[in-house]
């Protein structure tokens, strides 16, 4: 499975390489046209200019022969011509800047307001019972598209519950929403009680370990990415929570243990290195809840074990949320939430859904069977 994680990401290189050599010929070739655009402006209305002052000359030429205008009168017109088209040649010279400038503008108003409305809270502690409550939520990320269309579920202290569905029915909007990455269109979600609004945003974060499969790894030290949220915890510190998790081996095969250089985007880090990783993070914040969306690939089962003990021990007297793809967190769960194309369409435990014969039933034939043969 090593070899897969290289691939898949040697392949997303790819993509991102190809998508963002995509975006930078796009971005020329529109900036040429702009370029061309703004370019002929300003020789058009110097010849109009031009032609005008030709024009007035030839014509007012012609009548001050004939006696009809005064050389002063015309040389008079002559200026108030020129007075009238020199701004006008400012203007457009300026008009580009002006645009450029604007869409600046545009962009900076934007970021300052989006600053200022995500974060208006005023709670500042932790939840200390942990808590969740879904109620009613709707939420899309394209304007009119919902993805969630009315979940509501609540989650006791200290109880696990696996979130399970086909893949795009929702489940890690689901997730985003509580951790506040977007809000709802409609319905709350209230952690103790009080609308995940009204917590402070680092209070909030601070409040919910997100172990995802992927954590996003940051240049430095495997021991500097553990501590990111409290850089006072010491080293050995950190080797005794991985001693108590079972971990410690798994950290033990990079070359350089907890002082070896992460290189770019991790790629020197397997993925269990990174899910001890993130599960470090999640202890050193110990928070009340955590939430773990699991990828869908799946490691080597001896370090799969490993996890899954560790997990046991981080997850004690937390309320926990899992998006689950294997049958052993599935099972391990207090209660299972199906959800099914942005709905709740079934709920329980993995014996009373299997009796029920529906998805749940359905996905456990095709998908979790498989996973752990
Ligand atoms: N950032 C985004 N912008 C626009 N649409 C999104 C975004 N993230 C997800 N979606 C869409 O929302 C729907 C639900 O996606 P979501 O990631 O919640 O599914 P999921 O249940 O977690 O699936 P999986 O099991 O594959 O992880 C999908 O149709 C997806 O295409
Ligand atoms: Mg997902």
């Amino acid at each position: 499975s090593g070899a897969k994680v290289v691939q898949a990401f040697s392949y997303r290189k790819k993509i991102n390489i190809e998508s963002f050599s995509r975006i930078n010929r796009e971005n020329l070739e529109i900036n040429v046209q702009a370029t061309k655009v703004v370019s002929s402006i300003g020789p058009t209305m110097s010849v109009i200019r031009a032609l005008g002052i030709a024009l007035i000359l030839w014509y007012g030429g012609m009548l001050v022969s004939q006696g009809k205008l005064t050389i002063g009168t015309l040389v008079a017109f002559y200026g108030y011509v020129d007075m009238f088209f020199r701004p006008i040649l400012m203007i457009t010279m300026f008009y580009n800047t002006l645009q450029s400038t604007l869409a600046a503008a545009e962009r900076v108003v934007d970021f300052l307001r989006w600053e200022k409305e995500e974060d208006y809270g005023s709670i500042d502690k932790m939840p200390e019972k942990g808590e969740i409550e879904y109620k009613n939520v709707v939420f899309g990320y394209d304007e009119r598209i919902p993805v969630i269309k009315g979940v509501s579920f609540r989650v006791r202290p200290g109880e696990r519950v696996a979130i399970v569905g086909p893949t795009g029915s929702g489940k890690t909007t689901l997730v985003n929403l509580l951790l506040r990455f977007y809000d709802p269109w409609e319905g709350q979600i209230l952690i103790d009680g009080m609308d995940v609004r009204e917590y402070k945003l680092d209070a909030l974060r601070k409040s919910i370990a997100f172990v995802s499969q992927e954590p996003i790894l940051f240049d430095g030290t495997v021991y500097e990415n553990m501590t990111l949220a409290n850089s006072s915890i010491s080293k050995e510190e950190v080797i005794r929570m991985l001693e108590y998790l079972g971990l410690k081996e798994i950290i033990d095969k990079l070359p350089e243990g907890l002082d070896t250089k992460i290189l770019e985007g991790g790629k020197n880090i397997s993925m269990g290195q990174r899910q001890v990783i993130s599960y470090i993070r999640a202890l050193i914040v110990n928070p009340k809840i955590l939430v773990l969306d699991e990828a869908t690939s799946s490691l080597d089962l001896y370090t799969e074990e490993k996890l899954q003990k560790a997990l046991e021990k981080i997850s004690k007297g937390k309320t926990m949320i899992i998006i689950a793809h294997r049958l052993q967190t599935i099972i391990n769960s207090d209660r299972i939430i199906v959800i099914h194309n942005g709905r709740i369409v079934e709920e329980g435990t993995h014996d009373e859904l299997l009796e029920m014969k529906g998805l749940y039933a359905r996905l456990y034939e095709s998908q979790f069977a498989k996973i752990t043969t």
